[in-house]
């Protein structure tokens, strides 16, 4: 059966010194907690290895916020993807809406990164969701489920490994959360496009984050719902007590 997670995003916050006291102020305060989700913490490259050493693994995950569409070789300033997993990271954001915006990242780049991703054994939280204009226009099912078709290559087994965070563009650091039905709805509509292409297990066992303006106060109403799994947390995670309590929303 699916996951529930919570996964913090810190996006490009922290300077190295600072994110390895979050990491560890996160690592102390879950110690000893009842915890009914799986904790990953996403942090810029320049910090992975050093928050590795202060996580414990059993407690939160670690993962990158991204990864190159190039196996290796001469990409000035890239970082691949063999060498996020050699930091110790498991997971890696990919498909960001902000890589999607202001780095031009195409569904063929995406499908690149995930495939790459998946062969160096790295798990995917691959991101998809919709602007404003696309909500208000009613078109957000359909560029919704382009999104996740961009997948749709992958066999069943590696489709398998990807968590599927839905967030909503209009949504994001905006303080404007969807509404947990709003979120239903769309987790819904994800999960039936991929159980029409790879039927109910792979569907029922994917885990469907929600993403934008997730915090302690509206997350047990958004994780409340049946297709919702948990949240892909940005400005709430850089605060370790507001993380746990989008955390202890499962509990
Ligand atoms: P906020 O939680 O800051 O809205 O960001 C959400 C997000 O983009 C996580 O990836």
């Amino acid at each position: 059966m699916r996951k529930n997670i919570v996964a913090g995003n810190w996006k490009m916050n922290t300077t190295l010194d600072e994110g390895v006291e979050l990491a560890n102020e996160i690592n102390t305060l879950l110690k000893g907690k009842n915890v009914n989700c799986e904790v990953i913490t996403c942090v810029p490259f320049t910090h992975l290895t050093s928050v590795n050493a202060v996580l414990e693994n059993d407690l939160v995950k670690l993962g990158a916020e991204n990864c190159s569409e190039h196996e290796k070789g001469a990409y000035t300033g890239e970082v691949s993807a063999s060498m996020v997993k050699s930091t110790g990271a498991e997971y890696v954001i990919l498909g960001h809406s902000e890589r999607r915006q202001y780095f031009g990242e195409n569904n063929e780049q995406l499908l690149a990164k995930t495939k790459l991703a998946l062969a160096n054994d790295l798990k995917p939280i691959f991101c998809v969701g919709e602007v404003l204009e696309e909500r208000e226009n009613g078109s957000y099912n359909d560029v919704v489920k382009g999104q996740v078709e961009a997948l749709f290559e992958l066999s069943p087994e590696d489709f398998g490994k990807i968590v599927i965070a839905y967030e909503p563009v209009w949504a994001i650091g905006t303080g404007k959360t969807a509404t947990a039905e709003q979120a239903q709805d769309m987790h819904a509509h994800i999960r039936k496009v991929i159980e029409d292409k790879y039927g109910k297990e792979v569907a029922e066992n994917t885990s469907i984050l929600y993403g934008g303006s997730c915090k302690p106060s509206n997350a047990k109403e958004l994780f409340a719902k049946p297709d919702v799994d948990g949240g892909l947390i940005g400005g709430a995670a850089l605060q370790a007590d507001s993380f746990l309590g989008i955390i202890e929303a499962f509990n």
